[in-house]
């Protein structure tokens, strides 16, 4: 049995209002794998919004090591499942090698695609806005759609397969290159951005018909001028919050709008991913045909290095990313 060096990322202290580097340390550990154990080498691991509440809501314990998406490879195996050399999907990220007895892996099949990409476009990103936006959002052909943090990783998703489905679609996000990416990349017939326009005027003059649907990632103010432009039996699917997740409680700020769910029979309804597993199968397909004819494009962000982790989780609060936040963790050899 060879000894091997993994270093994985720990919470050192749990963060009020945006995380600093010094709430994370870096831990260097030597595993010895059992011969009947499967060894995990992770080479890319998901950075997401939620990993924020998670460090100060107790999931993550202070002095653990953090938890996270990651596709590696197998390097070590005894178990037919998983052979030498295949891929593998699990959540214990933040860390070089992972050690387990193969009940939290998903064996990962690609056609050609790049791996990374089944660690956003057509993995839990790709499915979290698959299934928000058809099953819980409930869209139409044709409908008017307006979409926050349309220019991460779920969001320029949902803004795609929207047009995809004839939708007319208003886009939010937080720089002028993002409304350039949105717009002249991905087709989006409105975006703004919102650090710097009024997000109720941005939505009259990009929907002036109102909203049937609002994709909600962001909360707050965000929510407050989109419901109250909601039109009738209007739906407003709520996959997050980020506005609110540096707060104490992940509490949001206040909406003023509601009423409009009144008078317009407006629907929120909070849904998770792990709601859409039984559609698996079908966003594959779906999403592979869309990739290869052109209407699904996708970017990357991507940090070098074990040690970079809690400054991609940063930046990721801070918007430095355009479609998903990865972190590379060693080389595909
Ligand atoms: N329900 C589920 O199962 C599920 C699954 C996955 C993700 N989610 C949620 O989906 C949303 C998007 O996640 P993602 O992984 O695709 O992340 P992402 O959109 O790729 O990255 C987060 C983006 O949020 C924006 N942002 C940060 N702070 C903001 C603020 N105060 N106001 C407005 N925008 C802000 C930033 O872009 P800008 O430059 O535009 O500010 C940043 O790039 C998150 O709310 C996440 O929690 C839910």
């Amino acid at each position: 049995m060879t000894t091997i060096t993994n270093r994985e990322i720990h919470l050192a202290q749990a963060p009020t209002g945006m995380p600093e580097p010094a709430h994370f340390s870096m831990v260097e550990t030597q595993i010895t794998p059992p011969a009947d154990q499967i060894l995990v080498k992770n080479l890319y691991m998901s950075v997401d919004p939620a990993m924020r509440p998670a460090l100060s809501n107790g999931q993550t314990k202070v002095g653990a090591v953090m938890q996270g998406g990651a596709i590696g490879r197998v390097e070590q195996s005894a178990n037919p499942d998983f052979p030498e050399g295949s891929y593998v999907i699990h959540r214990c990220g933040f860390r070089e090698f992972h050690v387990t007895d193969g009940r939290d892996l998903r064996l990962v099949k690609t056609e050609g695609e790049s791996l990374t990409t089944h660690l956003h476009v057509l993995g839990g990103t790709g499915l979290t806005a698959y299934g928000g936006l058809l099953v819980t959002g409930e869209l139409k052909d044709n409908e008017n759609v307006f979409v926050s943090a349309a220019a991460g990783a779920v969001g320029s998703v949902v803004c795609q397969i929207a047009k995809i489905k004839g939708c007319r679609v208003a886009a939010s996000c937080g720089s002028d290159e993002k409304v350039a990416y949105l717009q002249d990349q991905l087709g989006v017939d409105y975006a703004f951005n919102y650090k710097t326009q009024s997000i109720s005027k941005s939505l009259r003059a990009g929907l002036p018909e109102g909203i049937d649907v609002y994709f909600e990632n962001v909360g707050g103010a965000h929510l407050d001028a989109a419901c109250g432009q909601m039109r009738p039996l209007g739906r407003i699917p709520v996959c997050g919050m980020i506005s609110a997740y540096n707060n104490k409680g992940a509490r949001s700020e206040g909406v003023t709008t509601l009423s409009n769910m009144i008078y317009n029979r407006v629907t929120m309804k909070g849904f998770v991913v792990y709601e859409f597993d039984h559609l698996r199968e079908q966003f594959l397909s779906d999403m592979r045909s869309w990739i290869a004819d052109g209407r699904m494009q996708y970017s990357e962000t991507i940090m070098d290095g074990i040690e970079q982790a809690p400054a991609a989780l940063i930046g990721l609060l801070q918007g430095q990313n355009t479609g998903k936040m990865l972190v590379k963790l060693a080389d595909d050899a």
